[in-house]
């Protein structure tokens, strides 16, 4: 493939996704809405010029199964079908690689772009173990390309109200948060990922595999974890892949959070969240990790508040365009925190603004849960500080 710049294609970014399973499919289709609403970085209103559909195309899709990598390919117009990510990396019309394979295959593909000097927005957990996650972060820095973890909560906007609600003065000081994630075991249904009950494949159970987006949730929200003391079951027999985890964290400004992960067999549940938090002045709850609404108790008065969707996404909308301004032609697509943090790494690739979340944050999360790990093993609390990374 003959390389032709990005600057001489009126700046368009070529993408190419690097597994075209559930997440890959997902990206796709944000980034065919961040096309459409011409996001076109640095300059966010003005029309590609050259004729190109938007700021960003899909132009490769690299699976190991022919027909999921020409399925999606089917959806982009002169998009290429390849069966090895080595064949995106030799492509040079790609710019930048959307990595979402199963968890076990991300280091290498990681690597396997860094040497091909492409940016990476890598999908969680970052690998299969924090050592393997500083591994990557440390190529991709070096190769000197730009990078971003899907941690994709710092975009709900339920979560950047109650955020912005805690931190005001009249909330008080923190006391407690709780928090329960739970999704059906995801090996069928709507996650149907045989690899996820393989050890050899998955960095672990319902903790790393889809807590680990809480627990970067909660450092966001709520500042460093001191120490955590997790405990975990297996229900399900797989080895390494606890279906169960109870933590508590620890947080250095003295609160404390207890969440519990959990991978059931109530197959017609949506994934879903709960978040209480309770400040001194403030009881704050959702049952929903996107939209909304938010239930509220405060001061003296006992009357159970609700604040629904509707005035979640006004007051997310001011929070986000002060915040990221460069998301301003998303604005229909607030409601989907996919579409912000694909929409935040096409503008950082444009040069108009920094990655979000860093790849440093998503070493950061896998840290945690892998002390979390280690404190289920050893039945006793670990601090963060000293927790032996594997
Ligand atoms: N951020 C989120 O909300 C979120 C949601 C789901 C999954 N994920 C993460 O995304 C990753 C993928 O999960 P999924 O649910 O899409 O899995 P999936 O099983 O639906 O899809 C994975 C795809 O990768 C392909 N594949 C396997 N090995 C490959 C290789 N070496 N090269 C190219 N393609 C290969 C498979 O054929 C499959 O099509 C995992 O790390 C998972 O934890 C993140």
């Amino acid at each position: 493939m003959s390389k032709q710049s990005k600057d001489s294609r009126g700046g368009e970014i070529r993408v190419g996704i690097i597994g075209a399973g559930l997440i890959g499919q997902t990206h796709s289709m944000m980034l065919r809405k961040i096309a459409d609403a011409s996001l076109k970085i640095s300059d966010a209103t003005r029309k590609i010029a050259d004729g190109s559909e938007g700021g960003v195309r899909v132009a490769a899709i690299a699976d190991v199964s022919a027909p999921a990598a020409e399925r999606l390919a089917a959806r982009w117009p002169g998009a290429r079908a390849y069966l090895s990510a080595e064949e995106i990396f030799r492509d040079d019309d790609i710019d930048a690689v959307w990595i979402c394979t199963p968890t076990a295959m991300h280091l290498e593909a990681c690597i396997g772009a860094a040497h091909a000097g492409k940016h990476v927005f890598c999908e969680k957990p970052l690998a299969m173990s924090a050592r393997e996650a500083t591994e990557i972060k440390s190529a991709l820095d070096t190769a000197g390309v730009q990078s971003q973890v899907g941690l994709v909560l710092r975009f709900s906007p339920v979560y950047t109200v109650i955020r912005a609600m805690v931190q005001r003065q009249d909330a008080g000081r923190i006391v407690a948060i709780t928090m329960r994630d739970d999704q059906d075991f995801p090996i069928r249904g709507a996650h149907p990922s045989a690899w996820r009950n393989d050890p050899k494949v998955t960095a672990g159970g319902t903790l790393v595999e889809h807590s680990v987006h809480d627990f970067d949730l909660l450092t966001w929200m709520f500042g460093a974890v001191k120490s955590v003391y997790c405990r975990t079951r297996n229900l399900n027999g797989g080895r390494g892949i606890e279906d169960f985890a109870a933590t508590t964290l620890e947080f250095e400004r003295g609160y404390h959070a207890q969440h519990s992960s959990i991978w059931h067999h109530v197959q017609n549940r949506p994934s879903n969240r709960r978040l209480e938090v309770f400040c001194e002045n403030l009881f704050v709850a959702t049952d929903f990790d996107a939209a909304g609404p938010i239930i509220v108790q405060r001061g003296a008065d006992a009357r159970e508040e609700i604040i629904p969707e509707r005035e979640v996404m006004a007051q997310f909308s001011e929070i986000i365009l002060a915040e990221r301004p460069y998301l301003a032609p998303m604005k229909n697509y607030f409601a989907i925190p996919y579409a912000l943090e694909d929409a935040t790494f096409v503008a950082a690739l444009g040069g108009g603004c920094a990655p979000y979340p860093a790849l440093g944050d998503g070493v950061a999360a896998q840290r945690l849960v892998e002390a979390a790990y280690e404190s289920a093993r050893l039945g006793r609390p670990v601090d963060i500080a000293t927790a032996s990374n594997r």
